[in-house]
């Protein structure tokens, strides 16, 4: 199931939560759906902390030049990044949100 990172209600689509499992720092989002979702923190373009970035429907846009990475892949949609970050399985149990890095669902290489 993974580790333990936060409470569900910790996040909301106005302010990501950066976290850090087992060395490796992830952003968790909640998009404009209320589904969460758990991303690579670090974007591919630069050395900027995607959770301090905007959630637009089910994308996080990163803050510094604006590319926007889809929560489901991981993948960026517009440029100048153009590697996608790591998505890794997310469970939520009675309220606490739990991060599997070992898991990728979309298949996205780590
Ligand atoms: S550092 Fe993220 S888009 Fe440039």
């Amino acid at each position: 199931m993974g580790t333990k990172v936060c409470s569900a209600d910790d996040v909301t689509p106005a302010a990501a939560k950066r976290v850090v499992v087992d060395g490796v720092a992830i952003a968790v989002v909640k998009d404009s759906a209320g589904t969460i979702h758990a991303i690579g923190d670090t974007c591919t373009h630069g050395d900027i902390s995607l959770a301090e970035g905007f959630v637009e429907d089910d994308t996080l846009e990163c803050w510094a030049h604006g590319s926007k990475f889809e929560l489901t892949t991981g993948k960026p949609l517009t440029l100048p990044a153009y590697e996608p970050v790591p998505v890794f399985t997310v469970t939520v149990v009675d309220g606490d949100v739990y991060v599997d890095t070992t898991a990728s669902p979309a298949g996205v290489a780590q």
